[in-house]
């Protein structure tokens, strides 16, 4: 039974690739097509595999290419990266932003769960002190990370699709910190 799930799933697989119609449906609500879905959540399963080691390797690039960015985190502050990267508190942080990740690559197809999942995200980091512009170099973070990663199977779709990915992340993570902002100013105008 198990094998002829496979058959029918490697024949399913092989009829969508000959589907080029089907591949260039455009998702209305992430922008998306559909090979680009594909891309995203075929490059997240392969970096997923070492996800504890690769999450690490991603939060480090970023406070490496953005130094100051330490400042956001104050368990760290004025400790060098090779100590902290060792902390269980650390590891922790690079684990939750990877499955956060997970989550959203998920939830592709489930755009009022993604939405939700986002707004909450940008509410979290505003409540953080994290402006939206540290999350507007996450493509140059990304860029670097895949083509560090991936080698030659970051291709241009691979890059396109992650591009759009990140743009529908930051506008609703935007739309949270100015939805968190303008509660708190209500909050405070009430008092
Ligand atoms: C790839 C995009 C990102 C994702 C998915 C992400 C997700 C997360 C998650 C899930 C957490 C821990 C859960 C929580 O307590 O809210 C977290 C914490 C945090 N993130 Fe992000 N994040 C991202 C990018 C960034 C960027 C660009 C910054 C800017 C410096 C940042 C700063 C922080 C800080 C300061 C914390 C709290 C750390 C602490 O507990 O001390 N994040 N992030």
């Amino acid at each position: 039974m198990g094998a002829l799930t496979s058959v029918i799933c490697v024949l399913i697989r092989k009829l969508c690739i000959m589907s080029p119609c089907e591949d260039e449906e455009v998702d209305s609500n992430t922008g998306l097509k559909v090979k680009e879905k594909r891309a995203i959540s075929q490059t997240w399963k392969y970096i997923s595999r070492n996800l504890r080691r690769e999450s690490l390797n991603f939060l480090n690039l970023l406070l490496i290419e953005y130094p100051d960015y330490i400042e956001y985190f104050p368990n760290f502050r004025g400790m060098k990266l090779e100590e902290f990267n060792k902390t269980p508190k650390y590891i922790a942080i690079a684990r939750s932003v990877f499955c956060a990740l997970t989550l959203i690559v998920d939830s592709l197809d489930e755009p009022d769960e993604l939405v939700e999942i986002l707004h909450t995200m940008g509410r979290d980091h505003y409540k953080r002190g994290v402006p939206i512009e540290a999350f507007h170099t996450l493509p140059n973070v990304f860029d670097k990370f895949f083509t560090s990663r991936l080698g030659k199977t970051y291709t241009p779709l691979v890059k396109e699709s992650w591009m759009k990915v990140l743009a529908v992340m930051n506008a609703v993570m935007e739309k949270g910190m100015e939805d968190t902002k303008a509660a708190k100013l209500e909050q405070q105008n009430h008092k």
